[in-house]
């Protein structure tokens, strides 16, 4: 209310849904970088790299379930219109679709290494298998269908943050201060 009866409609998101909306991206980014990094650098980097690769990963599966169950549960309450129902279901679906794929890509990181008879670590915690290893090519599976679904994410993002400088440059709707704080 603004003392004088009148309702002020909020002018961006809950600190927590900003909170949790950036440190996903940035996390998905960095896990990005160093799983293409992983087989590119040389032998002794190999095992540091994905080693940062499952803490930065269990990091990231712990905010996402956060942040499923803050959307959910109605957390983020503060929701704005959007411009039109076209568009409102556009951006809808590319949002679910998001979702979706990072919950796949977060279960087949645990899967891919798991199944090769290895535990997951994070900032050194071991996370044990709950099952025995798995055949050989049952593990390549779940390494190659995680490497390649990290490429579908990476153009979905590249999507979403088009549609981003779209209400940016052309719209000039806030879009982008709502979910950056600004504005
Ligand atoms: C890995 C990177 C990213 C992921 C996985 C991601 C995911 C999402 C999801 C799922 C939503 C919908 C939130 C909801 O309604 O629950 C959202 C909203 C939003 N994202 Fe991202 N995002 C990423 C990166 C970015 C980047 C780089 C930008 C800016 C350039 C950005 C700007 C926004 C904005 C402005 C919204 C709010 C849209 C609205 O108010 O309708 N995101 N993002
Ligand atoms: C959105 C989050 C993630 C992205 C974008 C991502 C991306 C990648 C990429 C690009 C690779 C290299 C695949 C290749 O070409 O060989 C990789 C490998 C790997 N990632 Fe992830 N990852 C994510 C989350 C996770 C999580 C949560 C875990 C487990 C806790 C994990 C575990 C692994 C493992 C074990 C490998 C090695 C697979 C292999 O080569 O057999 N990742 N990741």
């Amino acid at each position: 209310m603004d003392g004088m009866g009148g309702v002020v409609a909020p002018v961006r998101y809950s600190v927590e849904t900003r909170w949790l909306h950036w440190a996903c991206a940035w996390l998905v980014l960095a896990q990005f970088g160093l799983g293409e990094l992983m087989h590119r650098v040389p032998q002794a980097l190999h095992g540091p790299v994905v080693s940062a690769h499952l803490s930065l990963g269990v990091l990231l599966a712990a905010l996402f379930v956060m942040r499923v169950a803050w959307r959910v549960t109605g957390g983020r309450a503060i929701r704005f219109p959007a411009r039109d129902v076209a568009s409102g279901r556009a951006a809808g679906a590319v949002h679910v679709l998001l979702y979706l794929m990072l919950g796949a890509e977060i279960g087949l990181g645990y899967l891919a290494r798991w199944s090769g008879g290895r535990p997951v670590t994070a900032f050194g915690a071991v996370i044990a298998s709950p099952f025995p290893p798995m055949s050989q090519a049952t593990h390549h599976l779940f390494g190659s269908v995680h490497g390649w679904l990290a490429w579908a994410i990476v153009i979905l993002v590249a999507l979403h943050v088009a549609a981003v400088l779209y209400h940016v440059r052309i719209v000039r709707d806030g879009v982008f201060g709502r979910m950056w704080g600004a504005g």
